[in-house]
C-alpha cells in the first residue's frame, strides 16, 4: 500500500505520457482509432526475421493471401488446413485478428474442380460442403470472412462463372441468387464470423458498385446475412477520386453494413531499363494512400484498412503487370517505411496533414 501510494504519481506521470506521444507505428494509431490495420501473408515467410518482426510490430490483422483459397486448402479433394492454420498461429502469438478470404470465387480452384465434369446439383453439394466444413475448422479463430470475391463483371451483371452458370450451382440467370446462397451457407456454419462481399474495381461510383449497393440493399430488406462490403482497391492510377471511394463508402454504411478496405496497393510503373520507380511517384503514390486511408477513417462504418503484402519484396503485382510495375506497398524491398507509411500513419493518427 505504502510503496503504491509512493509511486502513484509517477505512474499517474508515465500513464498521462504515454497516451499523448503520438503512436510511432500503424499499429498503435490503429488500436488508439479503434480500427484494424491489416496486411495480405504469405505463411512460408513468417521465417524471415525482418517479414514477421514488421508484421507483428506494425498490424493488429493478417489475411491469408493464398492459403485460404480452393487451391491451397482443397489442393486435392481433401481437406488440408495445415497452412491456413499456421497464418491463425501467428495471428494468435501477437494478437491480431484474422480475416478469411475466400470461399467462393471463379479464380484460384484446383482442376479437379473446373475440369471435374461436375453436374449443378454435385458442384451446390460441393460448394456447401466447402464452405462449412472451412468455416467451421475457423470459427472462433477467423472473425471475418470474404464469402463471395469478384462475382460482378463492369456492367453489374453476374459473371459467367463455375458457380454461376458454368454449370452453376443450380441457379444459373437467377442474378444474385447463387451469392445469397454462399452467405445463407456461411452464416449457418458460423453464426459468429461476419460476412463480407469483397469486390475488384467497384470502390468508387460505377455500374459495378452501383450493382454491388443494389445487392446489399436488397439483401438486408431481405434479411439475407451480410454484414460488409471488402473494397479491393488494387491501384494503378495516380489521379484516384477518393471522394468517390468515400462516397461510395457511405451509402454502404448507410444500408448497415461494414466496409473493409480489403486489398489496397498502389502500383507504380517501373522504368524498362532500370527497373526503378520514378522519386516523385512515391510521394503521388502517398498522397493516394492518404486520400484512401482518410475517406476510410470519415466513415465510422469503415472499420478496417489493409493492404496486399506490406514489403515490395513480396507482392503479387510483379507477376501480374509481367514485370511492368511495382513498389506498390508501404515497406520497400528492406522494410524501410517509404512516404505511402508516412501518409498512412499521419491518417490514422488524425494528425493535421495537407490535402491529398
Ligand atoms: C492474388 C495473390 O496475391 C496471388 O499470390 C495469386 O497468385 C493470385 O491471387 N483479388 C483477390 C486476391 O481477391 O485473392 C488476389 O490475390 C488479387 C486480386
Amino acid at each position: 500500500m505504502t510503496a503504491l501510494r509512493v509511486h502513484l504519481p509517477l505512474l499517474v506521470i508515465l500513464l498521462v505520457a504515454a497516451a499523448a506521444s503520438p503512436p510511432v507505428t500503424l499499429r498503435q494509431a490503429a488500436d488508439r482509432a479503434g480500427v484494424l490495420v491489416g496486411a495480405a501473408v504469405r505463411p512460408s515467410l513468417f521465417s524471415e526475421a525482418a517479414y514477421s518482426e514488421t508484421l507483428a510490430r506494425e498490424y493488429n490483422m493478417v489475411e491469408p493471401e493464398d492459403v485460404m483459397k480452393w487451391w491451397v486448402v482443397r489442393r486435392d479433394s481433401k481437406f488440408d488446413f495445415r497452412e491456413g492454420d499456421e497464418v491463425v498461429r501467428f495471428a494468435q502469438a501477437h494478437g491480431m485478428k484474422v480475416r478469411g478470404h475466400c470461399l467462393v470465387w471463379d479464380h484460384a480452384n484446383p482442376a479437379w474442380l473446373t475440369e471435374g465434369g461436375f453436374t449443378p446439383g454435385q458442384l451446390s453439394h460441393l460448394l456447401e460442403e466447402h464452405i462449412t466444413t472451412v468455416m467451421k475448422h475457423y470459427a472462433g479463430q477467423v472473425f471475418a470472412w470474404d464469402v463471395v470475391n469478384e462475382a460482378l463483371d463492369e456492367g453489374g451483371r453476374p459473371k459467367d462463372s463455375l458457380w454461376y452458370n458454368q454449370p452453376g450451382i443450380g441457379l444459373a440467370e437467377k442474378g444474385t441468387a447463387y451469392v445469397e446462397r454462399a452467405f445463407r451457407w456461411a452464416h449457418q456454419a458460423d453464426p459468429h464470423a461476419l460476412l463480407f462481399y469483397n469486390e475488384a474495381e467497384g470502390e468508387g461510383l460505377n455500374r459495378k458498385s452501383d450493382a454491388i449497393y443494389a445487392m446489399v440493399k436488397d439483401f438486408r430488406q431481405r434479411g439475407v446475412p451480410i454484414d460488409g462490403v471488402g473494397l479491393q482497391l488494387h491501384i494503378s492510377r495516380l489521379d484516384l477520386d477518393t471522394a468517390a471511394i468515400g462516397a461510395n463508402i457511405a451509402r454502404l454504411t448507410a444500408l448497415g453494413v461494414q466496409v473493409h478496405i480489403s486489398e489496397l496497393d498502389v502500383a507504380l510503373p517501373l522504368d524498362p531499363s532500370t527497373g526503378q520507380v520514378r522519386k516523385d511517384d512515391l510521394l503521388r503514390q502517398a498522397d493516394v494512400y492518404r486520400g484512401v486511408v482518410r475517406a476510410c477513417r470519415q466513415n465510422p462504418g469503415c472499420t478496417a484498412i489493409q493492404t496486399w503484402g506490406f514489403t515490395d519484396k513480396y507482392s503479387w503485382i510483379g507477376s501480374h503487370s509481367r514485370g511492368t510495375r511495382g513498389a506498390a506497398l508501404p515497406f520497400d524491398r528492406a522494410y524501410k517505411p517509404k512516404p505511402a507509411y508516412d501518409a498512412m500513419l499521419e491518417e490514422l493518427t488524425g494528425r493535421p496533414s495537407k490535402e491529398p
